[in-house]
């Protein structure tokens, strides 16, 4: 390494003189390569006299070799020129092959000498992963430059043959030419299958030539809610779908990058845009409208009608034209069986059937397990694979059946223990919808979980308990993205980037030492090339993060601050936004009174360093203290600090409407909560931060107290008007106590959310 140093330095010397910009790859790229392997030699040297070499008349190599021409010249500014042959072996070149005895399919070799950069495929696509990872390892330049490589020898495959991402078009649709840009990001991520979700209750996406109101009328909602469960809509219509020629070209877009675009029609539940389409599919005959709101809605497809059967093989007899792709997603999941147990057809197809409840199913289930037996006999008939979200299990899984397992692990055991191939894509690191900190007040709206960076990056995709011959059924991971609270580009990228990272390295290698703060370091470089090419992506995975100490003996509180990689962190205490300039964290800060204390770490890197931590904060007499709950808490909003999270000092946040995070506590219509303050005391006022969800027009609050927790003393008691989020106060002054029991009650029914209860 050190002479390599030397031979750097002597270039970048000589080079300079001529004042030319010089750099050096790096080959510690995401997803990181199998195997690199530094050896002896002089490195090569990228200018615009390298010429790329292959065999022009392969079309196949020519498609690749297009695309390194264009990374490099995007890269570096040189504009490579093509040869076919070697003219002259002292001619520097990079040279690209198709070599068969490369063993895994999709795999690379990649070697460089002072004279060549050569790289070998095992196909074509694993030809184009080689480009990828020689273009990743150039590092961000915005001059012309001259590019150093150190000689290496990298051997490199993926882990997983399935690599997958999903979009959702349906919740929000996308332009054909986003969709182009968010393949072209995948491509970036070595990954190779493109699932779309084409249909939803909120909008059918896909034109179906033999059903034309699929699109005419299924495409376009009136409205959509605000927020998740507000009530309150935005008087906005919304729509949009791709012709069959749209998506064939998108398919072949998709292709020339190695990439399979898998086509989603979601059914027999979250279909009420095709029942608005066309009503006779459903039990009930309709009316039916698309959907303005998310969630899971009772109106589905009707099991019991023969209509909704030729329905089906009639849109995906239009979709095998369109998709060559060898999955077909059926969807499957959150399919209710309300109407269908009240339903005389299907309650008929089901005494047809001689379908009955057995002690794992209903009966309902299992005609909902009869409609995937169908349609799996009916794909494969076609050759192609079924694959369906891990409901499909429900009932009996279908023979051949591909499962795409999203609620965490059980589907994907008893699925692998059946010997059928399993995608794992759970919600519980996968879903990149969800928020990506814990930090919620400063980021875009989301799906009111989390699912961070290094969650994704420490995923194990093999379940626990299973066998090795097991484990080999679980063929791949795919991450989901769902757009219901995402209506900007920009804002899908945010939630793709840099988390597209952390699931390209799980999908790619087969990491048994894991090493996040190395895996950071990586993606800090990779966020530059982000930056270059326009794409939008989030910094929190560098902001810190906090816990709290409590001291409850002392009844004090500290926040600890830190970073996986140990970074300068900065902070304030008095709202003022921190720099540099600030106080230095170095140990547990102490909290008193109220406030927020923000923070920021520096890696002197403007794009990741304005990332800004903010937590809010009161420290005052109920602080560490016991709270007794007389109402049950709901089971929507249940954070793991439990009742604790009432005194625990940490305010939640208040952005979005409803953004549920670990600070709140949730209770259905009402709360009533005694703080034992430990002795009597004077108070002089009772602040409760209160949530409604969904809106509701205010709420009663109500303040008892006593001394002896037996008898009570209403000193309060009023009907506030208030929109969702307030802090409810009651003026209590000259009054003593040691129990003070807080009543909050809803109007119309609203969940009652309480994040702290503060004295005074
Ligand atoms: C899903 O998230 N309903 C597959
Ligand atoms: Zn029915």
């Amino acid at each position: 390494m050190r002479r390599l140093l030397f031979l750097f330095m002597i270039l970048v010397t000589s080079l300079s003189a001529c004042n030319k910009v010089v750099v050096e790859a790096n080959y510690n790229i995401i997803p990181l390569p199998q195997t690199i392997e530094m050896v002896e030699g002089e490195p090569f040297i990228l200018d615009s006299l390298v010429t790329v070499t292959y065999d022009t008349g392969n079309k196949g190599i020519a498609n690749v070799a297009g695309f390194l021409t264009g990374y490099i010249e995007q890269a570096v500014g040189h504009r490579l020129s093509h040869t076919s042959v070697q003219e002259n072996s002292l001619k520097k070149t990079i040279c690209l092959k198709i070599n068969d005895d490369i063993q895994h399919p999709e795999g690379y070799r990649l070697e460089v000498d002072s004279i060549n950069i050569t790289i070998e495929g095992a196909d074509e696509a694993g030809l184009f992963y080689g480009v990828q990872t020689l273009r990743k390892s150039i590092p961000v330049v915005n001059k012309t430059a001259i590019v150093v490589f150190s000689a290496v020898k990298i051997e490199d495959y993926p882990r997983f043959a399935y690599r997958g991402m999903m979009l959702d078009v349906s919740r929000h649709f996308w332009t054909v030419d986003f969709i182009k840009r968010y393949i072209d990001i995948l491509a970036l991520h070595n990954i190779n299958k493109f699932h779309m979700h084409l249909t939803e209750d909120q909008g059918w996406r896909i034109e179906i030539k033999s059903y034309p109101k699929l699109t005419q009328v299924g495409s376009k909602r009136k409205e959509t809610i605000k927020g998740f469960i507000t009530g309150e809509y935005d008087n906005t219509p919304h729509g949009g779908f791709y012709t069959q020629e749209e998506l064939k070209d998108i398919v072949q877009y998709a292709a020339q990058r190695y990439i399979e675009v898998i086509p989603e029609v979601d059914l027999p539940g979250h279909m009420l845009a095709a029942l608005a389409s066309y009503p006779e599919l459903g039990c009930t005959g309709g009316p039916y409208e698309v959907a303005t709101k998310w969630g899971i809605h009772s109106d589905v497809l009707c099991g019991g009608n023969e209509k909704t059967y030729e329905f089906l093989e009639k849109v995906f007899t239009e979709i095998f034209e369109i998709f060559p792709s060898q999955y077909i997603h059926i969807g499957g999941d959150e399919c209710p069986k309300t109407r269908w147990k009240e339903c005389p057809k299907c309650q008929a197809k089901i005494k047809l059937l001689g379908l009955v409840d057995d002690k794992d199913y209903t009966k309902e289930s299992k005609l909902q397990s009869h409609m995937t037996h169908r349609l799996e006999k009916f794909i494969s008939s076609r050759g192609r694979k079924l694959v369906g979200w891990d409901e499909i299990i429900e009932g009996g899984l279908a023979p051949n059946a591909t499962v795409m397992s999203w609620r965490g692990e059980k589907g994907a055991q008893i699925a692998a223990r059946m010997g059928r191939d399993i995608i794992m894509a759970p919600n519980s690191h996968l879903y990149f919808d969800y928020y990506q900190t814990e930090n919620t007040k400063t980021e875009p709206p989301a799906f009111p979980e989390t699912n961070t960076m290094e969650e994704v990056y420490n995923f194990n995709p093999i379940p626990g308990g299973l066998t090795e011959e097991e484990a080999k059924h679980i063929i791949g991971v795919q991450a989901n993205l769902w757009v219901e609270q995402i209506k900007e580009e920009s804002h899908v990228e945010y939630m793709l980037l840099p988390r597209l990272a952390a699931l390209a390295e799980i999908q790619w290698k087969n990491d048994v030492n894991k090493d996040y703060p190395d895996f950071l370091k990586r993606t800090e470089r990779f966020i530059s090339l982000y930056n270059k090419l326009g794409y939008n992506f989030s910094a929190a995975a560098f902001e810190p993060s906090a816990s709290f100490i409590e001291d409850t003996e002392k009844k004090t509180l500290k926040i600890e601050l830190s970073t996986p990689d140990n970074a300068d962190i900065f902070y304030t205490l008095d709202g003022s936004l921190p720099t540099q300039k600030s106080k230095r964290y170095t140990e547990p800060v102490l909290l008193a009174g109220k406030g927020a204390i923000k923070a920021r770490a520096y890696r002197s890197n403007e794009l990741i360093d304005n990332n800004l931590y903010v937590q809010d904060y009161t420290v005052n007499k109920t602080t560490l203290r016991n709270v007794e709950l007389l109402t049950d808490v709901s089971r929507y909003f249940q954070p793991p600090g439990g009742k604790a999270v009432l005194t625990d000092g940490r305010r939640g946040n208040d952005c979005h409407v409803f953004s549920y995070t670990t600070a709140w506590l949730g209770f259905s219509g009402k709360m009533v909560a005694v703080v034992d303050l430990d002795e009597e005391q004077e108070i002089s006022s009772v602040v409760a931060g209160t949530l409604l969800v969904p809106n509701s027009k205010g709420a009663k609050y109500t303040i008892s107290v006593s001394k002896d927790g037996k008898e009570y003393t209403e000193v309060f008691s009023e009907h506030k008007l208030f929109n969702a989020l307030d802090d409810l106060n009651a003026d209590v002054k000259n009054t003593r106590a040691r129990y003070v029991k807080v009543e909050i009650e809803a109007d119309n029914y609203a969940h009652v959310l309480v994040d702290e209860i503060i004295i005074e």
